[in-house]
C-alpha cells in the first residue's frame, strides 16, 4: 500500500463518520460527543502527518506547491471548526447546523486531496517514494496521537 492509497482510506472513515454525526439530533449527545471526538483527533493527526510527509516533499516541486498550501490553508480552517464545535454542546441547538458546515468543508477538502494533490504526486514521485512515504505518514500520524 503507498501513502496515496492510506490516505484515500482514512478519508473514507472519515465520510462514514461524517455521515454518522450528521444523522445525530438533540437526544444523542453521547454518541456524538464520542464520535465527534474520534473524528477530531484522527483529523488532527491526519492533518499533521500529511503536512510533514506528502506536503512537505510536494512541496519541492514547483508544479505542485500551489495545490499543497491551498489544503495547508484549507486544514487551518477546518482546525477552527473542529475547535468551534468541540466548544460547543452537543444538544445545543447550533451543533447540527455547525458539523453541516464542517461535513461540507471537509468532504470538499478530501475530495480535492484525492483529485488535485493526488494526480501531481502520481506525476511527480516515483511508486518507490510513495511507498515509502506511506511508513513516515503511519510513524507521523501515531506520534501526534500519543501527544494527544
Ligand atoms: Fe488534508
Ligand atoms: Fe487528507
Amino acid at each position: 500500500m503507498n501513502i496515496l492509497e492510506e490516505i484515500k482510506k482514512e478519508h473514507d472513515q472519515y465520510r462514514d463518520l461524517l455521515e454518522e454525526l450528521a444523522d445525530t439530533d438533540r437526544r444523542h449527545t453521547n454518541e456524538r460527543k464520542e464520535k465527534f471526538e474520534e473524528l477530531r483527533r484522527e483529523v488532527k493527526a491526519h492533518h499533521e502527518a500529511e503536512e510533514h510527509t506528502l506536503f512537505e516533499r510536494l512541496q519541492k516541486e514547483e508544479e505542485a506547491k500551489f495545490e499543497v498550501l491551498e489544503s495547508i490553508e484549507e486544514h487551518h480552517v477546518l482546525e477552527d471548526l473542529l475547535k468551534k464545535i468541540e466548544d460547543t454542546a452537543e444538544d445545543d441547538e447550533t451543533w447540527g447546523p455547525k458539523l453541516q458546515v464542517l461535513k461540507e468543508i471537509l468532504e470538499h477538502h478530501m475530495d480535492e486531496e484525492e483529485d488535485e494533490v493526488f494526480e501531481k504526486s502520481k506525476d511527480l514521485l516515483s511508486d518507490d517514494e510513495l511507498e515509502s512515504l506511506r511508513e513516515d505518514f503511519e510513524s507521523k500520524k501515531s506520534e501526534e496521537k500519543d501527544k494527544m
